[in-house]
């Protein structure tokens, strides 16, 4: 077993300029599948509201839920470095709330760091959760909680303007103790600029070649969902070979080609005719036609 990534394996693998890849999981087996696959991080994205819960947005998935997903991953993965995604409303009332909730990732679920949504504006609270012992990772872009501010899940920083104000944020979170940042949706060129102009790591997606790493929510990488993001790569189509797999499984039951011989459980012939003299039923027993 390999030796568990940390913050510092991400600071390193920045300064020597070695991809980070990051994934997103929400389950046991997903997170088998990234341990499996060598990732170096797994994100228990706020994703999971839409993509195994079914919301619109990521608006309505609980603290509580999120820590329910949190502990199977961590009881899946233990070589990457695990991050807990501090949900909507889980920290932006105040920096004790969002302590609070940040160890409730750490001490009730297994997470060796969280992330959380915003810029400037959140740098007290990242400090604190950081003066906590935790490490944070910043995101920065399209942050889909801020959805009904930003006007829809759009593209950000195309106006030399919001470039500005998304590179003085991501200076402000570094200052502030972040030890890498998420940037997601953004201009190419506005993402590499941004990662030149920092020491600690760039995360992105939909943010092009230039970041640091790149992070993929699982059910896009993996097509187990209808649409993907333009900016994602569906490396399998794991939903349609799942519908393939259910419709196969129903052919074989209504032809009642399955369950066949291998896949049933055999019983003794002498416990057999005993339970049927027990039952008073004669041995072999009458074949009839109805099952
Ligand atoms: O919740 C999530 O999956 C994320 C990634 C898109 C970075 O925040």
């Amino acid at each position: 077993m390999s030796a568990p990534k940390t913050v510092l394996t991400l600071a390193e693998m920045r300064r020597s300029n070695a991809p980070i890849t990051m994934v997103t999981a929400y389950d046991y087996p997903g997170a088998r599948a990234a341990e499996a696959a060598e990732v170096d991080a797994i994100l228990v994205g706020d994703s999971l509201a839409m993509v195994v819960l079914g919301h619109p947005n990521t608006l309505s998935v609980t603290l509580d839920e999120m820590l329910h997903h949190a502990r199977a991953v961590a009881r899946g993965a233990t070589t990457p470095l695990l991050i807990g995604d501090l949900p909507f409303m889980s920290y932006q009332i105040d920096a004790g709330q969002a302590v609070a909730s940040a160890g409730r990732f750490v001490q009730e679920a297994g997470m060796a760091a969280v992330k959380l949504e915003g810029g400037r504006a959140f740098t007290e609270t990242v400090r604190a959760i950081v003066r906590a012992g935790i490490p944070v990772i910043g995101h920065l872009g399209l942050t889909p909680q801020s959805l009904n501010v930003l006007g829809g899940f759009r593209v950000q920083g195309r106006t030399a303007e919001a470039a500005c104000r998304l590179l003085d944020d991501a200076r402000a979170l570094q200052d502030a103790g972040c030890f890498a940042i998420v940037l997601e949706s953004v201009p190419e060129r506005l993402a590499s600029h941004i990662t030149e102009a920092l020491e600690i790591p760039t995360i992105g997606i939909g943010a092009g070649a230039g970041t640091s790493g790149q992070v993929l929510v699982y059910h896009d990488l993996l097509g187990l969902c209808d649409r993907s993001p333009s900016f994602a790569r569906r490396y399998a189509e794991l939903g349609d070979a799942a519908v393939a797999a259910l419709a196969r499984f129903r052919d074989d039951v209504r032809q009642r080609a399955f369950p066949a011989a291998g896949n049933a459980y055999s019983m003794p012939d002498d416990e057999w005719r005993a339970f049927l003299a027990a039952t008073g039923e004669a041995y072999p027993r009458p074949v009839t036609a109805k099952r």
